[in-house]
């Protein structure tokens, strides 16, 4: 069995609450999972200090497990989304580009489209945050500059990974926005969601991490995207929907079976399990 620890927005800064972060650290220790999978917004304000906080944690994390991280749209610099945007002849398109995601690259990793093999799982990271940009505007003001989109070359990238893995290492995608619509938010976090899912199932991805809903879920997507579940993480920090609880995702890959356990932060005491979903693995089901 493989063991997948799903967490997303940390938002180190304000929202962060120190002791959910130290326990979910020590419940990191307890169970030793094969990888911690961090689905973007380390950062509420994407500081250089709240970048630091991020990286000492992650590092505390990676002596206990390996560990893949991917952007959320809090850890970009917006300046350098709209210079972008505004350089119509192109001059300034690599800096811009650079600079928009500078402190991210400085503290965290220069590599926005990680992936990682553990023994029986293959994540393949992919960057949704882009900033205002082309491919993430929407017909709804309110999306500007915190939707996000998957672009085709960043699918090459899940294709190379995912072709580089062991025959049967259960395909995953890790993203920051929530492609399956928030039950409070009732909102989309990618601008091409149908897109987006369909690539992935065809290139055979069983499961989909996500964050930036800040509200917890697990979906099946079948009719969309044959065989495909959605963990979304809720956040560890205090910036929480409707009053809910703090929580991540603890995700279980056996041969057959996909099993998802939401645990929730109850104070003063830490993480409890508190909803688990099962699902039988799509290869099993081929087989
Ligand atoms: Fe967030
Ligand atoms: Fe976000």
């Amino acid at each position: 069995m493989t063991t997948v620890l799903h967490i997303s927005d940390l938002h180190f800064g304000r929202p962060a609450v120190t002791e959910r972060l130290e326990s979910l650290k020590m419940f990191v220790g307890e169970i030793r999972p094969d990888v911690v999978a961090v689905s973007g917004d380390l950062t509420q304000r994407c500081t250089n200090a709240e970048f630091a906080r991020a990286r000492v944690y992650l590092d505390e994390i990676k002596t206990i497990s390996p560990c893949i991280v991917v952007p959320g749209n809090h850890d970009i610099r917006w300046l350098g989304a709209v210079a972008r945007n505004l350089d119509f002849a192109g001059l300034l398109r690599r800096k811009a580009h650079d600079f928009k995601y500078s402190r991210y690259t400085r503290h965290i990793s220069d590599d926005l489209t990680p992936s990682l093999e553990v023994p029986g799982a293959v994540i393949a990271g992919l960057n949704t945050a882009h900033g205002i940009t082309r491919g993430s505007l929407t017909t709804r003001l309110k999306d500007l500059g915190v939707i996000g989109h998957v672009r085709r070359r960043d699918i090459e990238r899940v294709k190379e990974a995912f072709s580089n893995a062991a025959p049967d290492a259960a395909r995953i995608v890790m993203i920051h926005h929530n492609p399956v619509r928030g039950a409070s938010s009732g909102r989309h976090g990618l601008a091409n969601t149908g897109k987006a899912l369909r690539a992935f199932s065809s290139l055979g991805a069983e499961l989909v991490l996500c964050g930036h809903d800040h509200q917890e879920a697990v979906h099946s997507v079948e009719e969309r995207a044959p065989g495909l579940v959605v963990s979304t993480a809720g956040t560890i920090s205090n910036r929480l929907r409707d009053g809910r609880a703090s929580s991540f995702n603890l995700v279980d890959v056996d041969e057959h079976n996909l099993r998802i356990t939401t645990h929730v932060w109850r104070d003063p005491d830490g993480f409890f399990p508190a909803a688990e979903r099962s699902f039988r693995r799509k290869v099993a089901t081929e087989a």
